[in-house]
């Protein structure tokens, strides 16, 4: 396994269209694996395959907070929201691609997601509270959405400005 480096915003790939998994190959595994550990390391509680510069749908995630609570690593390949309930709920949401950035964004508060494990086996499963935003939230990057898009244009430009400023220090050194 191995942390990959994650694409950080504003980049053209992340505004990008991402393509079905067609075959659950073995670099498709090791994807998975690599994207789990980038998440860990992060650390985040999801990333998707674009935030690594892989145009595919597949994105992991653990919301497990609770250290008591063992962790509960999710791949989810191709995944597709079934069902979004009409309450809704607010977040304060981050991502890794907008580092130290956080806003609240309004979402429907549970969802059900229907995917492809890793073993090829079709799953579905209703995902509520931090869960059920974390899965939106990851789901959007595979259609090339970021949190940010749910904000008024001017906390967008101001959010993006800073990031643009940030890459241009990294670029740096
Ligand atoms: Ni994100």
């Amino acid at each position: 396994m191995s942390v990959r480096s994650i694409l950080i915003h504003p980049d053209p790939r992340l505004k990008k269209l991402c393509d079905p998994v067609a075959v659950i190959s073995p670099e498709i595994g090791k994807l998975a694996e690599d994207m789990l550990e980038t998440m860990y390391d992060a650390p985040g509680i999801g990333l998707a395959a674009p935030q690594v510069a892989v145009m595919k749908r597949l994105l992991v995630m653990d919301c497990v907070k609770d250290p008591e609570t063992p962790p509960r690593p999710m791949v989810l390949i191709n995944p597709v929201i079934t069902w979004s309930s009409e309450d809704r709920s607010t977040y304060e949401e981050g991502c890794l691609s907008i580092p130290e950035q956080y806003a609240d964004v309004e979402r429907p508060a549970a969802v059900r997601v229907r995917w492809t494990g890793l073993d090829g086996r079709e799953a579905e499963e209703e995902f509520k509270g931090l869960w059920a935003t974390c899965v939106q939230h990851e789901i959007d990057h595979l259609d090339g959405k970021l949190f940010i898009d749910y904000l008024r244009p001017l906390k967008r430009q101001m959010i993006t400005r800073r990031m643009e400023k940030l890459k241009r220090e990294r670029a740096r050194g």
